[in-house]
C-alpha cells in the first residue's frame, strides 16, 4: 500500500502499463491537481448541493448506460437537470481522460455508475454495513462483476478541506490470513455459473442480465465486505496508512483489492469503471486469481 504521485501530463504507452501495475498492486494513483477540466460554475453549483435527511440514499449516483440520475431529493426541478448534466459531462471526462492514461484498459471496462458525494462524511449515521468510515473491500449487491474488477477515480471538490482516507495492506495479503479459519472460501462454479460465465465474456464485462450473473466470487466479495467491517480487532489493529487528499486533487484505486475507509470530508465526485479481468496487466494479483489459486478451482 503506498501512494504514487502523478504531476506529469506527458506519457506513452510503457508508463501507462506500469501505471496498470501499481493500480493491480494496491497502489493508489494520486494527481495533486486533478486532470479532469471542471468548470468553475459547475463547482459553485455543486457547492451549494447539500442533501438533507438520514442518507436513505448515500449518494446521488449517475447511471451513464440509461443516462439516468438518482437519490436526489427534488426530482424534476431545474437543479436536478443541472445536476444530471454537470454528471454527465464528468462521467464522460474522465472516461476520456482514462482512456488514454490507462492503456492497457482502454476499451476493456464497462462504465459503472459516477456519484456525487454531498455529504459531510465524519459522523455520519448510517447502518454498520453501509459505513463507509470502516476499512472494507468494495462489492456491491445488486452489480455482480464476475471477476471484472472495480476501478474508482475520485475528485475533491471541497474548497479548503482535505478527504480524510486510511487504507490498508491489499486483498493478496490479508485474504489468506482469514480464509478459511474466519471466513469460508467459496465454492467452485457450476455447470450453470460456467455457461453464465461463457455469456457473459462474449458480451463483455457486466452485459448479461445481473442477477443470473452472481457468481461463487461475487458472493465471497460480498461476505468479505462484511466481514471486514463487522471485524472489530481488524479494524483496530491492521496496518494502516491515512491519506488527506486536498481540495483540487484526484486519485484512483482498486477498491475490490485496497480497504480503505474515508473518514472526514465533503463534496466528492467519483466514476467508476468494471475493468475486464482480462485486461489485468499483473492478473495474479486479482482477488479472482488469489482466491482461485486458494481454492484450486473455478470460481466464476
Ligand atoms: C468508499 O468507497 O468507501 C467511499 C470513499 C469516499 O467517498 O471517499
Ligand atoms: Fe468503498
Amino acid at each position: 500500500m503506498s501512494l504514487v504521485t502523478i504531476d506529469q501530463s506527458g506519457f506513452d504507452a510503457a508508463q501507462g502499463r506500469e501505471w496498470c501495475v501499481q493500480l493491480e498492486k494496491g497502489d493508489i494513483l494520486y494527481f495533486p491537481r486533478t486532470p479532469i477540466e471542471l468548470d468553475p460554475e459547475d463547482i459553485s453549483f455543486l457547492l451549494g448541493q447539500r442533501q438533507t435527511g438520514s442518507g436513505l440514499h448515500k449518494n446521488i449516483a449517475y447511471k451513464p448506460a440509461a443516462d439516468k440520475l438518482s437519490g436526489v431529493e427534488a426530482a424534476g426541478d431545474g437543479a436536478s437537470q443541472r445536476l444530471h448534466s454537470i454528471l454527465r459531462r464528468y462521467s464522460q471526462a474522465v472516461e476520456q481522460f482514462l482512456g488514454g492514461f490507462l492503456l492497457p484498459y482502454r476499451a476493456q471496462w464497462h462504465l459503472d455508475y459516477a456519484s456525487f458525494r454531498p455529504q459531510e462524511e465524519q459522523g455520519r449515521d448510517l447502518p454498520l454495513r453501509r459505513r463507509n468510515d470502516l476499512l472494507h473491500t468494495d462489492a456491491f449487491p445488486t452489480r455482480p462483476t464476475r471477476g471484472a474488477r472495480i476501478l474508482r477515480f475520485f475528485n475533491n471538490l471541497h474548497p479548503s478541506r482535505t478527504r480524510d482516507w486510511v487504507v490498508s495492506d491489499p486483498f493478496p495479503t490479508i485474504a489468506p490470513r482469514y480464509t478459511p479459519s474466519q471466513i469460508p472460501l467459496p465454492k467452485p462454479a457450476g455447470l450453470l455459473h460456467a455457461a453464465l460465465g461463457r455469456l457473459a465474456r462474449a458480451g463483455g464485462a457486466g452485459k448479461a442480465i445481473p442477477s443470473l450473473q452472481r457468481s461463487p466470487y461475487d458472493d465471497f466479495m460480498m461476505r468479505f465486505h462484511n466481514f471486514l467491517k463487522e471485524n472489530a480487532s481488524f479494524q483496530a489493529e491492521c496496518p494502516r496508512l491515512r491519506i488527506e487528499f486536498p481540495p483540487g486533487s484526484s486519485w484512483m484505486v482498486f477498491t475490490d483489492t485496497v480497504p480503505h475507509a474515508v473518514l472526514a470530508g465533503q463534496y466528492a465526485l467519483e466514476q467508476t469503471f468494471l475493468v475486464d479481468s482480462k485486461a489485468m496487466v499483473a492478473p495474479e494479483f486479482s482477488p479472482l486469481a488469489v482466491l482461485e489459486s486458494l481454492t484450486h478451482s473455478s470460481l466464476v
